[in-house]
C-alpha cells in the first residue's frame, strides 16, 4: 500500500497528538515512510533539564532504525505552538535526517508561506558534514 504526501502529513499531526512539550508548548510530529514502505512516527519529549529533550525527528529515525528501515524515502514533519504553523526542521535534525537520507529523499514541512513544500536535504542541508 502506497501513503500519500497526505496521508504522511496526517500521520505526522497525529504524533504530534503525543508531544511531551510542557516547557516550550512547541508541538512537533515527524512521520517517515522508509526504503520498505514501512511507517514510522516520532513526537518531541522535552524535559526539565532542558538540552535533554529530544525533536520529534530523532524520536522517529529512532522508531526507523529500530525497526529495521535503513533509509528515510520521506519525512514529513508537523508543528507548532497551537495550530500546525511553519516548522521546518532544525539544523541538528537536517544532520540527522542526511544520514539516512540519498539525493531522492523527500522532506515535507510547511513553510513560512504556511504552504507544505518539498525539499532534498541538499536544499535543507548544502554542504553538510560527511564523514565519507
Ligand atoms: N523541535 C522538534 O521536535 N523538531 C524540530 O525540528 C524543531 C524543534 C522541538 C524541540 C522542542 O521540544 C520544541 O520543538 C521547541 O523548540
Amino acid at each position: 500500500m502506497t501513503i500519500s504526501d497526505d496521508d504522511l502529513i496526517n500521520a505526522a499531526k497525529e504524533a504530534r497528538e503525543h508531544a511531551y512539550c510542557h516547557y516550550s508548548g512547541y508541538s512537533v510530529g515527524a512521520a517517515i515512510i522508509d526504503d520498505q514502505g514501512h511507517l514510522h512516527v516520532g513526537c518531541n519529549v522535552e524535559n526539565a533539564s532542558y538540552p535533554l529533550g529530544n525533536c520529534a525527528e530523532a524520536a522517529a529515525i529512532a522508531a526507523m532504525v529500530l525497526e529495521g528501515g535503513k533509509r528515510i524515502e520521506r519525512i514529513a514533519v508537523a508543528g507548532g505552538p497551537g495550530d500546525v504553523a511553519p516548522c521546518t526542521p532544525c539544523g541538528g535534525c537536517r544532520q540527522r535526517i542526511q544520514e539516512f537520507a540519498d539525493e531522492n529523499t523527500m522532506i515535507i514541512t510547511m513553510d513560512d508561506s504556511k504552504d507544505w513544500q518539498r525539499y532534498s536535504i541538499a536544499e535543507l542541508l548544502p554542504a553538510g558534514f560527511h564523514l565519507d
